[in-house]
C-alpha cells in the first residue's frame, strides 16, 4: 500500500506526481493546523510537508512515524532538527531558490526606510502635501553609503551584490570568513561586529535564527550604532531584542528600522513597536514572489518524494544521517 503523507497548507505547486506515489491528505485552513492535530497526524503519516509556522518539537518527533519532514522554507529553527537526527529522520529544506527574492525584499526595506516611502505615502493620502518643501521627508543618500551585512551566506552575498550599484562600501560578519575572491567579488570587509556596528550606515541581518543568534543585537550593541543608521531585518526575529530596538527607536539612537520577521509572528497588535514613525514592518514576504513560492513549493515535494522513496533528499539539512 502507498505511503501516507500530511501537508500543512495548500501549496503553489501540482500535487500530481506525489499522488502517484502517495496518499496525500492536505490541510485545507488558512491558518496552520493545531499541534494536537500535527502530533496526531505525524503519528499517522509516513512524510511531513511544513512550513515555518508548524512546531515540529522533539516531542512530536519522539511520538512520529515519520520517514522524512520536508520543510517549504531555508529556514528551519521551528524544527528540532538533533531530534530528527537521533531518529535518522532526513529533514528537507529549499536553499538557493529563495536567495535573489529575499534579497530584493531586503532592498525594498533599505530604499523604503532610508527615503521614507511608507511615511511619505501615509502623509500624501492624508491630505498633508501643500507644497513642494525643500526640507520635506528628507533621509539619507544610500549611494556611497557604508552597508554592514551579518551573514555573508548565499542572501547576504545576493544583497551585497546589488549594493554594488549603489558603490557602497560593504563590512560583513560571519562564522567563517569567506574567501578571497568572494571579498574581492563583493569588495566585503571582514570586520567585528562591534566595528561593523560602530561604522555602518545601513546594517542587514541574513543570518540563521538559532540559540546562537538569539539577541544578537540589544541594548549594547544599538549603543555601539550611529544615530544615523538604519537596521533591515529579513531573517528571523529572534536575532533582534525588540524590546531594546523599541528603546533605540523611540530614543532616536538609531534612526530606523524595517523588519520582514518579528521575535512573535504576527507581531502582537498591541506591541509598542507599531507606535513608532521610524519602523516600517511586512509579514514575512521575503521570498514572497510567484516564482520563488512555485519553485519552493515544488523543491519541497522533491525533497519529499525522495524521502518516502528512501533516496538522499536533494536538499538535506541533516547529512548525517545517512552516515
Ligand atoms: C523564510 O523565512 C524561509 O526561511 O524560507
Ligand atoms: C540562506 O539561504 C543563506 O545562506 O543566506
Amino acid at each position: 500500500s502507498l505511503p501516507h503523507v500530511f501537508i500543512t497548507r495548500r501549496l503553489p505547486a501540482s500535487l500530481e506526481q506525489l499522488q502517484t506515489i502517495a496518499n496525500v491528505e492536505v490541510w485545507m485552513e488558512r491558518q496552520p493546523p493545531p499541534y494536537d492535530i500535527l502530533l496526531a497526524k505525524a503519528q499517522a503519516v509516513d512524510g511531513l510537508l511544513c512550513l515555518l509556522t508548524d512546531k515540529i518539537d522533539c516531542e512530536l518527533i519522539a511520538a512520529s512515524s515519520l520517514k522524512v519532514i520536508s520543510q517549504m522554507a531555508v529556514g528551519y529553527d521551528n524544527i528540532d532538527i538533533a531530534a530528527a537526527t537521533a531518529k535518522k529522520i532526513p529533514v528537507g529544506h529549499t536553499p538557493g531558490i529563495l536567495t535573489n527574492a529575499t534579497a530584493d525584499l531586503t532592498w525594498a526595506l533599505i530604499m523604503s526606510a532610508a527615503r521614507r516611502v511608507v511615511e511619505a505615502d501615509k502623509f500624501t493620502r492624508a491630505g498633508l502635501w501643500k507644497t513642494w518643501e525643500p526640507d520635506l521627508l528628507l533621509g539619507p543618500d544610500v549611494a556611497g553609503a557604508t552597508l554592514g551585512i551579518i551573514g555573508l551566506g548565499r542572501i547576504g552575498q545576493a544583497v551585497a551584490r546589488r549594493a554594488q550599484g549603489f558603490e557602497m562600501k560593504i563590512l560583513y560578519t560571519n562564522r567563517q570568513r569567506c574567501a578571497p575572491e568572494v571579498e574581492k567579488l563583493l569588495n566585503a570587509e571582514f570586520v567585528s561586529l562591534e566595528k561593523l556596528l560602530q561604522e555602518s550606515d545601513f546594517i542587514s541581518i541574513h543570518t540563521p535564527g538559532s540559540e546562537d543568534t538569539y539577541h544578537l543585537l540589544s541594548d549594547r550593541e544599538f549603543a555601539l550604532m550611529k544615530p544615523s543608521a538604519i537596521l533591515i531585518n529579513t531573517a528571523r526575529g529572534t536575532i533582534i531584542d525588540e524590546n531594546a530596538l523599541y528603546r533605540a527607536l523611540s530614543q532616536k539612537q538609531i534612526a530606523a528600522a524595517a523588519l520582514d520577521v518579528t521575535e512573535i509572528e504576527p507581531l502582537p497588535m498591541d506591541s509598542l513597536l507599531l507606535s513608532l514613525d521610524n519602523l516600517i514592518i511586512t509579514p514575512h514576504i521575503g521570498s514572497a514572489s510567484q516564482q520563488t513560492r512555485k519553485k519552493m513549493a515544488e523543491m519541497a515535494i522533491a525533497n519529499l518524494i525522495a524521502g518516502l522513496k528512501g533516496d538522499r533528499l536533494p536538499h538535506c539539512v541533516n547529512p548525517q544521517v545517512y552516515s
